[in-house]
């Protein structure tokens, strides 16, 4: 096999969650601390990492005819390097079927890239889909930069085995990092810039750890350590599952003013032969309940949560229940998907497949109902006085965007820069952002 000299500059693409946004984030640290300059678009990279997505369909298809497309007009490509969750699920196949493909690596891996990508160069192929827990973590280089608002992983992989989901397969068993790094790595994102900090997890809110005094804690012990941080504005968890909210979190939601007031609480359907079938280990019942108590501590709090319509089996009355949830909890925002087969799942081969045309138009009900909701809570926000965290400029002259406590986009016409935190008052909601005017701070 033919060597190529080592590349010089990279780009990596991220698909499909936020996690995979904080992966390709940590690999591109680690590629510029071995000495090579990102690139901003993928024509003008040495080595192009695709971070790739497998959660639902044609994710494989989307993979090999971006590999297409990096083919350059004479006939180059790039050293091309696959990661993600598609790497660890396929990866023997891509090596096989795309002779362009010199690194595959997968999510608990990708911290062997630098070595992998000399490898690559050096002539040999490399494939790495080993799950070491931790490892990897420990090998990354330390966070220096970050935006006003930062990701961080608390929390990978998911034991819970719902049976539509890869992530049980792709991104291994759960585990919770280490209390102290996640501390470290905190103050590391706030000194970079980071006025908010968004912890991630597959089942975030079943992260546990020790704390620096050796006391057993869970996500709210976290949470309130890291609000001891007085550089340190906001704090926002992502994503749930309604079985882990513990009390000691529904209580942080009342008790620590950083916390914002906003919860991402994945249902997938409203009726309970469906959930029992997705083996979702939860009630129609207990997850209403869990939001009352939610409620009953955080009165504000704004709901979103994930759901799949056209699950094998579903019938039309079953998925008028999901209609009925959504109507019952009044969702500021939400997430909604087609059932997708995904291979090796136990749900790919169940019996009563539903069709696609049935899909389409579930989805379009559901869909109808989620977008009402969200301009009847946008709507509702209006006359509020808020923070806005701005996180970049508007298209207007002195226009900055932001967001709400409450996840909204909000714009603003006013003296602001990057980073700060500006009271406004919310003046006209759309769909999909508010428009807000400052006030004064008071003194
Ligand atoms: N088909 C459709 N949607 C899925 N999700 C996960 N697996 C599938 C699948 N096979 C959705 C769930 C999950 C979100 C991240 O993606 O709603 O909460
Ligand atoms: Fe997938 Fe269910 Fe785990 Fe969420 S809780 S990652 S949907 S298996």
């Amino acid at each position: 096999m033919s060597t190529t000299t080592p590349p010089k500059t990279f780009h990596v693409k991220s698909f499909g969650c936020q996690m995979n946004v904080y992966d390709g984030e940590r690999m591109a640290e680690l590629l510029t601390a071995q000495g090579l300059t990102a690139a901003d678009a993928r024509d003008d990279a040495d080595l192009v990492v695709l971070n790739t997505c497998h959660i639902r369909e044609k994710a494989t298809e989307k993979v090999y005819s971006d590999i297409g497309r990096l083919r350059r007009e004479d006939g180059s490509s790039p050293l091309i390097a696959v990661a993600g969750c598609v790497a660890q699920a396929e990866g023997a196949e891509i090596m096989a079927r795309a002779p362009s493909v010199k690194v595959v690596v997968g999510p608990q891996a990708y911290h062997r890239l630098p070595d992998m990508v000399a490898e690559a160069a050096a002539g040999k192929r490399a494939t790495e889909t080993d799950m070491p827990a931790e490892a990897k973590f420990a090998a990354l280089p330390k966070r220096r930069r970050s935006g006003p608002t930062a990701f961080l992983t608390v929390q990978e992989g998911c034991d819970k085995f719902c049976t539509y989901c890869v992530v049980p397969y792709t991104r291994g068993a759960e585990i919770s990092r280490p209390f102290t790094d996640l501390v470290e790595e905190a103050k590391l994102l706030v000194a970079g810039g980071a006025r908010e900090i968004t912890l991630l997890g597959q089942n975030v809110n079943a992260w546990e750890g020790e704390d620096d005094k050796g006391r057993a804690v869970g996500l709210d012990g976290l949470i309130r350590a890291l609000a001891a941080d007085p550089d340190l504005a906001r704090i926002r968890y992502t994503t749930s599952h309604p079985n882990d909210m513990t009390d000691g979190l529904i209580a942080a939601h009342g008790e620590v003013d950083k916390l914002m007031p906003f919860l991402h609480l994945p249902v997938q359907a409203g009726n309970d032969r469906v959930l029992r079938a997705m083996n979702r280990s939860h009630s129609v019942d207990s997850y209403l309940k869990v939001l009352d108590r939610v409620r009953a501590t955080r009165p504000d709090i704004a709901l979103s949560g994930d759901f799949i319509v056209g699950f094998p089996g579903e019938t039309d009355a079953e998925f008028e229940d999901t209609l009925r949830l959504v109507d019952a909890v009044g969702y500021a925002q939400a997430f909604s998907f087609k059932y997708s087969a995904r291979p090796g799942t136990p749900a790919a081969t169940m019996a009563d497949h539903v069709a696609a045309e049935v899909m389409d138009e579930r989805l379009k009900r559901l869909q109808d109902a989620l977008n009402r909701d969200q301009v009847a809570f946008n709507r509702a926000s209006v006359g509020r006085t808020c923070d806005v965290l701005v996180e970049r400029r508007g298209k207007l002259p002195g226009q900055w965007l932001g967001k709400s406590p409450w996840l909204q986009s909000v714009h603003f016409i006013g003296d602001a820069q990057i980073g700060d935190i500006v009271r406004v008052e919310l003046v006209e909601a759309g769909a999909n952002s508010l428009a807000g005017t400052v006030l004064p701070r008071a003194a």
